[in-house]
């Protein structure tokens, strides 16, 4: 952890792919992690778990879940690995992840690349279920024909491995597929996710920034009236923020620090438009204890990150924990349950 400072320069030093193939491989050589105790200040229930600490690892650092263990002995309170789509595929033509290091960012057009949700079960089959709270995110195949029986055969394959898990609609890399943000669309996804859950785990849907007004209300009903556990708001956007970076145009989702006012917005309609009638998670630019404070004021019972990890290196969780416990005395919370939606 301490050794990132070192690190870092080599792994900026190669195409972001290569590097994050090459960490993931680094990963693997280590014992898998001690998951984080509950902090009796961080720790919160969420759709029924007791998560130790509201810190997550987003999807897509981990798609294959190979290296859940290890991440889950960097201190974050869970980890979500996928997108797993029910065949594996190639994704996109490469390159198609850059770094954008003056931005503090990064954009991707993977495109779901993954070995598919078979080989991803051989590892999460035999996992040890009180070591650490590992969320499973669902795709659908880039040339299915009937995306719906995606997220179907995905729920079925993996409710009795997952903590959660979460219904993604919102990758902007696989054409079509936001459109299941659609209501009509919408209502049919989640009809069939619910039915086939049955009593599995909780199921989240992680929804994008770039939504107008209509949109956020009609996901904010299908999703109360289906009574979903979560929204995970969000993705990487389509829109380009002022960006600095060589590789600012480049097509794709941007994510990281030019994401973080857009993604604290949409977490706070999204807040206004459920009027705290189920949980959201936020997701988007979160780099920092005040980044973490700031969404759960807005109405977030858990934080993920991705791109702030490739920036600050493995410490961020823990460091992230700390600074939220100093924000909350300082602001005379007694837990993270008392801070939510205040702000
Ligand atoms: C992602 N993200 C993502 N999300 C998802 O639901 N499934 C996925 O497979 C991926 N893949 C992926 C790859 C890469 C390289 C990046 C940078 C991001 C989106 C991610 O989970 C998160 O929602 C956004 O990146 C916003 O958070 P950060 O990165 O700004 O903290």
């Amino acid at each position: 952890m301490a050794l990132y400072p070192l690190f870092r320069p080599l792994a900026f030093a190669l195409d972001a792919e290569r590097a994050h193939r090459l960490t993931i491989r680094a990963l693997k050589l280590l014992p898998p992690g001690v998951p984080a105790r509950p902090d009796p200040m961080l720790a919160v229930v969420v759709a029924g778990i007791d998560f130790p600490n509201p810190v997550g690892l987003a999807a897509g650092f981990d798609k294959d879940a190979e290296v859940y263990r290890q991440m889950l002995g960097f201190g974050f309170g869970f980890v979500e690995v996928g997108t797993l789509t029910p065949l594996s595929q190639p994704g996109n033509p490469k390159p198609r992840l850059f770094r954008l290091a003056e931005d503090r960012a990064a954009i991707n057009r993977l495109g779901f690349n993954n070995r598919g949700q078979a080989a991803a079960l051989t590892g999460l089959g035999h996992r040890d279920r009180c070591a650490g709270i590992v969320g499973v995110n669902l795709g659908a195949n880039k040339d299915s024909a009937d995306r719906i029986i995606d997220y179907v055969a995905g729920v079925a394959a993996m409710r009795g491995v997952a903590d959660y898990l979460t219904i993604n609609i919102s990758s902007p890399n696989t054409p079509g597929l936001r459109e299941l943000q659609d209501q009509g669309a919408l209502g049919a996804l989640l009809d069939a996710v619910i039915e086939t859950r049955g009593a599995g785990p909780p199921v989240f849907l992680k929804v994008a920034p770039d939504l107008d007004a209509d949109q956020i209300d009609g996901i904010a009903k299908a999703a109360i009236d289906r009574r979903l556990d979560g929204l995970i708001v969000g993705n990487t956007t389509i829109s380009r923020p002022m960006l600095v970076s060589k590789h600012r145009s480049e097509a794709g989702g941007l994510s990281g620090a030019p994401l973080k006012p857009l993604a604290l917005q949409r977490l706070t309609d999204f807040r206004a438009a459920t009027g705290g009638a189920l949980p959201l998670i936020a997701a988007g630019g979160i780099e920092n204890g005040v980044d973490a404070f700031d969404r759960i004021r807005a109405g977030a019972s858990l934080i993920q990150l991705y791109t702030a990890l490739v920036y600050q290196g493995p410490g961020l969780a823990e460091e992230i924990s700390g600074e939220l416990k100093r924000l909350l005395k300082l602001n005379s919370f007694g837990s993270i349950a008392e801070a939510i939606g205040t702000g």
